[in-house]
């Protein structure tokens, strides 16, 4: 029979997709890893499920215990459905930057939502990340900590990694993702290069982001950027830039023009981080032509939670215009 026992067995195994219709690069194989099919939109089900799991075997978390999460909205998603199958309220913390359909459904999933000033440098008290750790202090909530918790890392190594490596039957050249805490890049990285040196990682970096100046030692132009979800002004715990090939900047027109294209050329339907991986792995196509390589790009969440951003024509006049 081949009945699952929870949600929680329907997380992770997402298809890879050749994308030879959006691929210029046609000595290059260009594959998508398409996180958006995870039960609640995004990447981020795999840590969710995995971290409640694991800290409630380790006695972190307790039966009935209140869940606090700082989150750019998907981890926020998939711990709600994760706290929902466990007993677990939820409480997420978040910064105006985060739209309101991902606002929206976390609340529909049950959670109660905080959002607070965008713009806040991150040694400031009332950046997302520092007013999450203190609600989960008043609360006596266990603090999930996405962006140091090693069990975000594991998630990645113990499953999205050996998919890839199954799927790609070893043949993967190149994993290309963005960094919002490093799970996905530095976790299934970890494990690919453990199976081949030779793999390169390559970080996909909102333009405005300061990750890939950091990584490529050039002076970085902080700036607000439209892509949700990646980039930063702050290295996670969960980031070790020394394992990174090679970070690429892309503009917020180009991720978003990228990820309509994914949409008009290959039926595949992403949100902005998804544009902006996929332009760097193009990006990185268009400066490798010296040999073929097998490309993994990680499309982290569905296009569904962009309808009135990214996907919205209004938005899209005013916005894009601003860039704000
Ligand atoms: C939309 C989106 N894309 C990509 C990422 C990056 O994933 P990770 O946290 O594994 O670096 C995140 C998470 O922060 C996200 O919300």
């Amino acid at each position: 029979m081949d009945i699952l026992n929870s949600i929680a067995e329907a997380v992770g195994n997402t298809p890879l997709i050749r994308l030879d219709r959006i691929n210029q690069e046609k000595q290059h194989t260009l594959l998508a890893k398409c996180e958006f099919m995870n039960p609640g939109g995004s990447v981020k089900d795999r840590i969710a499920f995995y971290m409640v799991e694991q800290a409630e075997k380790s006695g972190q978390l307790k039966p009935g215990q209140l869940i606090v999460e700082a989150t750019g909205g998907n981890t926020g998603i998939g711990l709600a459905l994760a706290a929902k199958l466990t007993g677990h309220k939820l409480v997420t913390v978040m910064s105006e930057k985060v739209g309101k359909e991902k606002v929206h459904l976390m609340q529909v999933l049950g959670a109660e939502t905080v959002v607070v000033p965008v713009g806040k440098a991150i040694d400031d008290p009332d950046h997302f990340i520092n007013q999450g750790r203190r609600i989960a202090k008043e609360r006596d909530a266990w603090y999930v900590n996405q962006f140091n918790n090693s069990d975000n890392l594991d998630a990645h190594y113990k499953f999205t990694g050996p998919e890839i490596w199954k799927q790609t039957d070893g043949t993967v050249d190149v994993f290309v993702a963005g960094i919002g805490t490093g799970g996905t890049l530095c976790g299934a990285g970890r494990f690919l290069k453990e199976q081949k040196p030779s793999v390169k990682l390559v970080l996909a970096d909102p333009l405005g982001s300061m990750l890939a100046d950091w990584h490529n030692r050039t002076e970085p132009h902080p700036a607000p950027y439209l892509v949700e979800g990646i980039g930063g002004d702050f290295v996670a715990g969960n980031v070790n830039m020394d394992m990174i090939d090679a970070a690429i900047h892309i503009d917020d027109k180009t991720s978003i023009e990228t990820a309509h294209d994914l949409l008009e050329k290959e039926g595949i339907f992403g949100g902005s981080s998804s544009g902006c991986v996929v332009a760097a792995a193009m990006r990185f196509c268009q400066m490798h032509k010296e040999q073929p390589l097998t490309v993994v790009a990680v499309l982290p969440d569905t296009g569904r939670l962009y309808m009135d951003t990214i996907f919205s024509d209004d938005w899209l006049a005013t916005r894009l215009k601003t860039g704000k």
